[in-house]
């Protein structure tokens, strides 16, 4: 069978980098296609080239056997070519029809487009408001109206980068039963993710990039997931695991009768938990349950409408970056790119905020301060360790590393992080598993909250789930399994699973 699109030789530098290194790829018309690779290893630059985003230095794009010169995201969409990026390019300000018109859709006028996402909202339901303001929608309703604008433009190819990494489980599942869909239609998917366990669920083919070379591409039937992970990283992954036994000493974090109101169900009642030096506690739930206004009032962002939150004893209050460094409580944030660092800025100004940060002594020392940032990038395994680099052209793990360089130098007693690894490949992923124990065992307390069970399980010295803004537990990590925690963060309680006599087995 002929490909539907052949990229061959590709190559492109960035300066003296080179992300691509004369990369072949190709898909095939009616496959999901999985590119998997590290962070960095120039995924989404290949996208981005056959989008028409980014121009190679070198190397040739065919579409249906037709070579073609992709000079913007216009020219990649007339070949049919459409993408749907990491982080979703909609306007904010306009609303959801404003978004999806934009540039022009079906014949161009206002019935003609309508009609024209009709027809696309049987198979691919939007179901959203057209007149509400995309800055209103939670990240998944935004990307599927980015799916919804490029097959409104009849692509058949369309890249979806790592769309996971913002879904619930039951909207992955939607997610996915939508693009075999659209590959019985005959559209071909090119799906960007980390994740092994996806890729096995819904790829038939997959390639793997590794520092910007194409390793290879396989048939997912004949692979394992040991042998894409290997060729992911170039040696054996070996999950990070709680060796060392857990020293738990007094409560650092204690929350009691914690209450946030909040009108889409994502608040918090009535929570009671601590969290105690020298362990990690992790909160396990779906997506939307409470974490957001659990990681608000535990990151002193806000304060409960009732209850209190304590830090050592001291309540927490409102407080600004400098002065939470300073009550020793380090943050990772959900969303890196907005909460988390600033894009335009480079690395070292980046590091620079808090007073731990070395300024040189009384007169603030620009070198002394970049030389510092560049050994803690290097320490934390960033790349490129430059602290001249603008933290905006970084790739998404690296972006992370950058902020736990800089929450964890000033050695906090408490950690709050929330989806810490979200986005980030097995070897990003087992660095920061490690600083997590690391962490425990030097007696800080940390609090995880994680949407990835695994995670969850891995890490966690005790478990809560959340379910509708309660709070079960925390259970002792040997008293309760994986099942459990997925029957309750489907809303079973334990003893409801025990007088239905476990028919629920198999739900996760
Ligand atoms: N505009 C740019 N300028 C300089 N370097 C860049 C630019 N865009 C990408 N890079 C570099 O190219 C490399 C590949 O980046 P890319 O974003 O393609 O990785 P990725 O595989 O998508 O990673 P992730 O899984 O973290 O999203 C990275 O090292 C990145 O820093
Ligand atoms: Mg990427």
């Amino acid at each position: 069978m002929s490909a539907l699109v052949q990229m061959r030789g590709i190559v492109k530098r960035f300066g003296d980098f080179t992300a691509s290194r004369e990369v072949d790829f190709d898909v095939a018309p009616g496959e999901v296609h999985a590119l998997l690779g590290e962070n960095g290893a120039g995924k989404t630059t290949l996208m981005n080239i056959l989008y028409g985003l980014v121009q190679a230095d070198e190397g040739t794009i065919e579409v249906d056997g037709r070579e073609v010169d992709l000079k913007g995201p216009a020219d990649a969409i007339e070949a049919g070519v459409g993408m749907v990026h990491q982080h979703p390019l909609l306007v904010d300000r306009l609303s959801v029809a404003e978004n999806l018109f934009l540039g022009g859709v079906g014949n161009g006028t206002a019935r003609g487009m309508q009609s024209a996402i009709a027809g696309i909202t049987e198979r691919f339901p939007l179901d959203v408001d057209p007149g509400a303001l995309v800055e209103d929608l939670p990240m998944s309703q935004r990307q599927r109206i980015e799916i919804v604008r490029c097959l409104a433009r009849g692509v058949r190819v369309l890249v979806l980068d790592e769309p996971t990494a913002v879904l619930t489980v039951d909207e992955v599942g939607d997610l996915f039963g939508e693009m075999r869909l659209l590959v019985e239609a005959g559209h071909s998917v090119i799906f960007i993710s980390h994740k092994l366990s996806e890729t096995a669920r819904i790829a038939d083919r997959v390639s793997v990039l590794r520092a910007g070379e194409m390793v290879g591409t396989w048939e997912v039937a004949k692979t394992t997931p040991a042998a894409l992970a290997e060729a992911m990283v170039g040696e054996k992954v070996v999950a990070a695991e709680r060796e060392s036994e857990c020293k738990a000493g007094a409560a650092r974090l204690k929350l009691s009768d914690c209450t946030v109101r909040r009108d889409d169900g994502d608040g918090l009642d009535s929570v009671d938990l601590e969290v105690r030096e020298g362990e990690i506690v992790g909160i396990a739930g779906v997506e939307g349950n409470g974490q957001r206004a659990l990681a608000a009032v535990t990151q002193g962002m806000a304060i409960p409408d009732r209850g209190t939150v304590k830090l050592d004893d001291r309540e927490l209050p409102p407080v600004r970056e400098w002065k939470r460094r300073k009550i020793k409580l380090g943050r990772i944030p959900e969303d890196r790119r907005h909460e988390g660092l600033t894009l335009d800025a480079t690395l070292w100004e980046n590091m620079l905020t808090g007073p731990q940060a070395p300024t040189g002594g009384p007169v603030f020392s620009r070198r002394r301060m970049v030389e510092w940032a560049g050994k803690q990038l290097e320490e934390f395994g960033v790349s490129p360790p430059d602290p001249l680099a603008l933290a905006g052209q970084l790739s998404g793990g690296n972006q992370q590393k950058v902020i736990f360089a800089r929450e964890l130098h000033s050695e906090p007693g408490t950690v709050v992080a929330v989806n810490p690894t979200r986005g980030l490949d097995l070897r990003a992923q087992r660095e920061i598993h490690q600083r997590f124990l690391g962490l425990r065992d030097q007696g800080v307390a940390v609090l995880m909250i994680s949407t990835d069970l695994d995670e969850v399980m891995a890490l966690s010295d005790r478990i809560g789930v959340l379910y509708s803004g309660r709070l079960d537990g925390p259970h002792p990590a040997d008293q309760i399994d994986r099942r459990e925690v997925g029957l309750l963060m489907a809303g079973l309680t334990r003893q409801q699973e025990f007088e239905n006599g476990n028919g629920t087995g198999g739900l996760l």
